[in-house]
């Protein structure tokens, strides 16, 4: 990538800003209840760290890891578990939280796959939106910034093994 520079779409403040909103939001709307926050790994785990700090509502954070790219930037149509919800979650308002919805093809299966082991309801919650590219019908609840066809790292995204942990989201453009 020596070729190239990294073109920041959102900074560090931008994303914070963002977060505290969305986290407000949901507070608001589970006024009264409480939330199983279903986290994504391994792209979610920053987002739904600072998400969780903004919501005031009594609420449980799992995990859960699914598998569907490979090493590179495209999907390969078929969402995998690789570990599964470590917890009974029937009955409960799950809040599933990925990083980012692009094709579409996790965030379906996993709200699938929790409204089969009978949540009470199921939402979902992203950091980024990507909506020219969905492949499948599923819109977030929530999310924080909605993005055009780009790929993009940084925030818990990664390229590779690479950029989870650089803390605001950028993409490369040519020098
Ligand atoms: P989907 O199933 O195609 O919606 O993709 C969901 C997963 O693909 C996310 O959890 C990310 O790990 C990965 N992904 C999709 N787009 C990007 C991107 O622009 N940058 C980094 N990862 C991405
Ligand atoms: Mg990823």
């Amino acid at each position: 990538m020596e070729d190239k520079q990294r073109n920041i779409l959102f900074s560090k403040e931008e994303i914070k800003e963002a977060v505290i909103k969305v986290g407000a939001q949901i507070t608001k709307d589970y006024d009264g209840k409480s939330i199983y926050v279903l986290s994504l790994l391994r792209g979610s785990f920053i987002f739904a760290a600072d998400l969780v700090r903004e919501i005031t509502v009594p609420t449980t954070i799992g995990f859960m890891t699914t598998s569907s790219y490979g090493h590179g930037e495209e999907t390969t149509g078929v969402c995998k578990i690789v570990q599964d919800i470590p917890d009974n979650i029937k009955g409960m308002d799950v809040l599933v939280v990925d990083d980012i919805v692009d094709s579409g093809i996790t965030m379906k299966f996993v709200v699938e796959h929790a409204k089969k082991l009978e949540a009470k309801s199921v939402k979902c919650c992203t950091l980024l939106n990507k909506p020219e590219r969905r492949k499948v019908e599923i819109s977030p609840d929530y999310f924080c910034f909605e993005i055009p066809d780009l790929f993009v790292v940084g925030y818990g995204l990664n390229y590779g093994d690479l950029y989870r942990n650089i803390p605001y989201i950028f993409n490369w453009e040519n020098k």
